[in-house]
């Protein structure tokens, strides 16, 4: 895995989204697999600042986000659909019928998993897929446990996953719901690209375990060793605890 380090989230944030207007330039029909949750909050906005600056377009370009919530409607104040046009899609020139989010509110969740696959597989695949990384391993929402799904999947959120969360939900983590929908490891192990970002100390255990550690379900993340494109984009905080640097 290539690791690069930068001196804090903001510089971080601003070499990635400079990367991305690259990528855009480079092929305008681009497919991006996007995150949620804080790390990319400020990512969203630099992306957003280079679009106003005419430096980042994207008119062609298409978009897949990992994960939804299931059992609310897309326009929920909590949904991650509420969550990108907050921060991204309305910052940027997407058009609309090419950003592609799960359905929490599907009447049949299973069906909307397989059409989502079908619609990735429909776009040409994944070109850049960008991640944040949950403090147990989790990246989507395929977390830690015997065993992880490798398709677009149902899910029962962890404790933790639901707390971490809660901001979403006015504060309280019994709002969260309990399942989610999500990318499988297979669909986001089959991006061409993979770039994860990470920031602060809160990160740092996980990231030394992904990176320096067996390939586990127990560390969903550890499977990205395997691609052969990933890089991980760490602040100095969430590198702390890796025993090789850059
Ligand atoms: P965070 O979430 O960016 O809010 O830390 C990352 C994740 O859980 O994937």
């Amino acid at each position: 895995m290539k690791i690069t380090l930068f001196r804090d989230e903001r510089v971080l944030a601003k070499a990635l989204a400079k990367d991305i207007a690259a990528a855009l330039r480079e092929k305008p029909d681009i497919v991006l697999g996007l995150p949620t949750g804080r790390t990319p909050v400020r990512l969203y906005h630099e992306l957003g600042t280079l679009h106003a600056h005419h430096e980042a377009d994207f008119s062609r370009a298409t978009t897949f986000n990992l994960d939804e919530f299931l059992g609310i409607p897309p326009e929920h104040p909590g949904s991650y659909r509420t969550f990108m046009e907050r921060h991204l899609f309305s910052r940027v020139n997407l058009a609309p019928e090419r950003i592609n989010v799960l359905n929490g509110g599907a009447a049949n969740p299973d069906e909307e998993c397989r059409r989502y696959e079908a619609a990735i597989e429909g776009a040409g695949g994944i070109d850049l897929q960008l991640l944040g990384i949950g403090t147990n391993g989790h990246i989507g929402f395929n977390e830690p446990g015997r065993e992880l799904a490798a398709r677009t999947h149902r899910v029962t959120l962890r404790a933790s996953t639901r707390r971490s969360n809660a901001a979403l939900f006015g504060g309280d983590p019994a709002s969260v719901p309990r399942e989610a929908l999500s990318m499988g490891m297979s669909t986001i192990l089959h991006a061409r690209r993979i770039v994860l970002i990470a920031t602060g100390k809160s990160k740092a255990r996980c990231i030394g375990r992904m990176v320096e550690g067996p390939i586990t379900t127990r560390m969903p993340a550890s499977f990205l060793q395997v691609h052969a494109n990933v890089e991980l984009m760490l602040d100095d905080a969430a590198a702390g605890e890796l025993a090789v640097g850059s």
